[in-house]
């Protein structure tokens, strides 16, 4: 048994020695020849992970590297999936496993439609890396995993998974738990992002307040309609926990503004506009999120000209 991991950020390098902790194999597919060339500086990842440092050597790839695929976990950034599975889609041997694990919505059900054959899981995680260059991964926290089927016909658990050193858990329906984490991303990202503040700073001023408590109330509705069952505390209850517990954090979104990168924000409060527009409810302070983010990813991109 062998996974490749498709996305060689914080997250592929964290299960690229999660995976070697459980004596699997992994192969890190690099995005291209530069990124190989980064990589053989050290041909390695330093893992440091609270006082400990170990080294871990997964096997690398360039994308025109040929062999064929029977396990592969995706952690590409969520507007990156459809591409990354298309380039990738020859390699990939009928009933293929694959595991998306990523941020926001609308990539898995597009993931189903393209790869049939395939038995795909999704999972979303608590666990906190991030890499310093050129070869250091920390490890902030494992967190804890949940995974689940997105097909009645595949496993509860892709193989090998069993043996990963973490908390993981196996949902029979993981969709409300992608709700749920796209609930508190939709709440928390966008915010912080236009704000340009801490996850905690959000709970500081009544103005910031009025507008979680709005947005939290339109994602309720929209959830709803969907069928879904959010939390058992109201959605802005479990904003304010989320936001307290990790108040030094800096949201994924914010970090992605900071670095003149893409965001997620299609994936996440778009998918829920695209939701709210469906099921025709009006959702005029997430789609004005939408809106903001949008305007602050363009400037950036005018700014770099
Ligand atoms: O995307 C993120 O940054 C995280 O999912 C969350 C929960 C907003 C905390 O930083």
């Amino acid at each position: 048994m062998h996974w490749y991991i498709l996305g060689a950020g914080a997250i592929g390098r964290l299960w690229a020695c999660l995976f070697d902790q459980g004596s699997v194999g992994s192969t890190l597919l690099l995005r291209n020849t530069a990124a190989l060339a980064r990589w053989q500086l050290s041909n390695r990842i330093e893992w440091h992970e609270s006082d400990l440092i170990r080294h871990c050597t997964p096997d690398v790839e360039t994308p025109d590297s040929k062999g064929p695929i029977r396990h592969l976990l995706v952690t590409t950034k969520a507007y990156d999936t459809l591409t990354a599975l298309q380039a990738i889609q020859p390699r990939l041997l009928p009933g293929c496993e694959i595991v998306l694990l990523q941020n926001g919505m609308g990539q898995q059900q597009a993931a189903l439609e393209l790869l049939p054959e395939c038995n795909i899981w999704a999972a979303t995680t608590t666990a906190g890396a991030w890499c310093e260059p050129p070869d250091r991964l920390h490890c902030i926290s494992r967190g804890e995993t949940l995974i689940g089927p997105l097909s009645a016909s595949t496993p509860a658990l892709p193989s090998g998974w069993s043996r990963l050193p973490i908390s993981l858990s196996d949902c029979t329906d993981i969709v409300p738990v992608l709700w749920r984490k796209l609930a508190i991303n939709c709440a928390i990202n966008p915010l912080t992002a236009i704000e340009h503040c801490r996850n905690g700073a959000l709970l500081d001023s009544p103005r910031r307040m009025a507008l979680l408590q709005e947005v939290c109330h339109e994602v309720e509705q929209v959830a709803k309609a969907a069928g879904m069952t959010l939390f058992e505390i109201p959605l802005l209850q479990q904003v304010e926990a989320v936001a307290h517990a990790t108040g030094d954090n800096l949201s994924s979104m914010l970090q992605d503004i900071r670095h003149g990168r893409q965001t997620e924000i299609e994936q996440i409060t778009g998918f829920l506009c695209r939701q709210a527009h469906e099921f025709g409810i009006e959702t005029p302070y997430n789609s004005a999120l939408l809106q903001q983010v949008r305007a602050l990813t363009m400037a950036r991109e005018s700014q770099d000209d």
